[in-house]
């Protein structure tokens, strides 16, 4: 019985597998533990089941000489230095698959939200503007026989590619090789599906912005730092293109009063792409399935190094 560390409560009863098995200790508050008060909790910890608020640093792997799995609760594992943990042999799990369908359902949100103004015309209602049936406010864009951009041709990418197929969209998807710049030109819709990695960060750019269309919107549901942020305020306020909607900023949560908050036709939501009672748990049990597996020295379900 190894001891564990749980950097957040999980929704659904997979912890329970994970305690009947090993010690666990799960951090009990809503914040994440502080990159200190992490280091004191894992230093002992055979297993450590973090988040993608949790930064796995080569320091952190080296200030805990007993761990032997990572398991993040997380498709994306940019938050883990893979060569640090694949160095001392460690395995480090994530959880793609299940929850594909649920991010590119909140894709397709974003992207519906976005066209149709939908925040603009909630908030109208709340504010007592909606003063009558009127021709020519709240007007948007439409989403059905436009042409989606997409970049990235992974399982979320593919899967928001089937949904786009259902609104007689026509889909350009650009994987690692394809041309980004061609694609921007032509895209109605621009919808980011890669990870973050040094070859994507700020992937879209003050350049790829004005590449896209003047009518364009941008929807990220990947993670910030794929985009350049005060590129994207500036072409918001320009015009250079028509919208975005951001489920992933960097950082986040994106601080009050942080510039690009001020950006007109602007959509975030607090990183929820995955935010289903199904998808979470789902999330949860691979999770634990993966640390277990790597704590047993049998191969993780899904791991990432
Ligand atoms: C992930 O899994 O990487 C998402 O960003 C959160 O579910």
């Amino acid at each position: 019985m190894g001891h564990c560390l749980v950097t957040r409560r999980l929704p659904g009863p997979a912890l329970g597998r994970l305690a009947s098995a090993h010690d666990v200790e799960v951090w009990p508050e809503r914040l994440p533990p502080t990159p200190a008060e992490l280091l004191g909790h894992a230093k002992n910890a055979e297993g450590l089941l973090t988040l993608l608020t949790d930064q796995v640093d080569a320091a952190l792997i080296d200030a805990c000489p007993r761990l032997r799995a990572v398991s993040n609760y997380a498709v994306g594992v940019d938050n883990i230095d893979l060569d640090a943990a694949t160095r001392r042999g460690i395995p480090a799990g994530n959880t793609p698959d299940v929850l594909t369908e649920t991010t590119a359902d909140l894709t397709f949100t974003l992207m519906l939200a976005a066209a149709r103004k939908l925040s603009e015309a909630i908030r109208a209602v709340g504010e007592g503007d909606w003063l009558t049936w009127e021709p020519a406010k709240y007007l948007g864009a439409d989403v059905h026989g436009g042409t989606l951009g997409i970049i990235g041709r992974g399982r979320i990418g593919r899967a928001v590619a089937r949904r786009a197929a259902g609104f007689e969209m026509r889909v350009l998807s650009v994987g690692r090789e394809g041309d980004v710049g061609a694609m921007l030109r032509e895209a109605d819709f621009v919808s980011l599906h890669v990870p973050l990695t040094p070859e994507t960060a700020k992937l879209i750019d003050a350049n790829a912005l004005k590449k896209m269309r003047p009518t364009a919107i941008l929807i990220n549901t990947a993670r910030g730092g794929i985009v350049d942020q005060a590129a994207l305020k500036e072409a918001l306020e320009q015009g250079t293109i028509a919208g975005a909607a951001l489920d992933v900023t960097d950082p986040e949560p994106l601080p009050q009063g942080d510039p690009l908050l001020e950006a007109p036709n602007l959509i975030v939501t607090p990183h929820i792409g995955s935010a289903t009672h199904t998808a979470r748990e789902q999330m949860a049990e691979l999770a634990v399935d993966n640390l277990l597996a790597g704590l047993e020295g049998r191969p993780m379900p899904h791991q990432a190094n």
